[in-house]
């Protein structure tokens, strides 16, 4: 069977997902700065699973009914504070190094930030939504190697409404691992940009990140700028990351993205 690689780059992109049939289709989000990284962070730490919401009303609705789930998320990069949500403060924002073992082992989460969880949300159609991050990059290559799916779309979550360098970078250094599997299949143009990109900044990851719109914003924030360094460094976390047909984030063992992939389901979008 013939393989397909590709990459979307930005949020105009994912927002016409609606109207391509998936069901065949593995896609992989990338938010490296920073949502991607965060979740696959809590996993490592321990969360039990992570519902991606997009509305702070839909976050709180959660809690009302389960007051155990922790809350986090952010909104011009910041924790959503008690002004926005009705008097109550999230628990978490969005950077990584908040999501320690202490505050959230054996936790629930439900998290809602700016890019990351509309990408995760447009791509629930898929056979299999992975999270991708620099975290658990080789792992997730590693899966998809063994897993094998046909068609492969890596999927940039990007800042507010333009493509984001880092997610780019982060697609583009996937594809560089799985390079030998699917370029003797279709390989989108946008596979080979992203991949060249990579190959020309890899050296020197950080600072490449660093200069992205993203980076300049976290770096500029001084409880933030550590994300930066956090978010590009390699295999911290030997872990899958997956958005279940039942909307929400946990790890992935191996069987079932096989089991999905080639089955005609549709994964509703994430509930509570
Ligand atoms: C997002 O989902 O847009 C990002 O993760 C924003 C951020 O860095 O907090």
């Amino acid at each position: 069977m013939p393989t397909t690689l590709e990459v979307q780059f930005a949020p105009a992109e994912y927002a016409l997902m609606t109207g391509r049939d998936l069901r065949q289709t593995v896609c992989v989000v990338f938010d490296v700065l920073r949502a991607t990284s965060t979740m696959v962070t809590a996993l490592g730490h321990g969360a039990t699973g992570i519902l991606p919401v997009a509305e702070i009303a839909e976050a709180l609705s959660i809690r009302q009914r389960r007051p155990e789930v922790l809350l986090a998320g952010e909104r011009d990069g910041v924790r959503i504070e008690a002004n926005l949500a009705g008097g109550r403060e999230f628990d978490l924002g969005n950077s990584p190094r908040e999501f320690t073992a202490e505050r959230i082992g054996g936790r629930a989460i439900a998290m809602t930030t700016t890019n990351g969880t509309r990408a995760l949300r447009a791509c629930a159609p898929a056979a299999a939504v992975l999270l991708g991050s620099f975290l658990n990059l080789g792992a997730t290559a590693e899966f998809i190697e063994q897993q094998a799916p046909p068609n492969l779309l890596l999927v940039c979550s990007g800042t507010l409404d333009q493509a984001a360098y880092e997610d780019v970078l982060g697609a583009g250094a996937l594809c560089d691992l799985l390079w030998p599997k699917y370029c003797g299949g279709m390989v989108a143009d946008s596979a080979q940009i992203a991949r060249r990109l990579f190959l020309l900044e890899q050296k020197d990851l950080l600072a490449a990140v660093s200069q992205s719109r993203n980076g300049r914003r976290l770096m500029a924030h001084p409880d933030l700028s550590e994300d930066v360094s956090f978010c590009t460094q390699r295999d911290v976390f030997r872990l899958v990351a997956e958005l279940g047909k039942d909307g929400l984030v946990r790890i992935r063992t191996p069987d079932a993205v096989s089991a999905q992939v080639g089955v005609a389901g549709s994964r509703t979008a994430p509930a509570e």
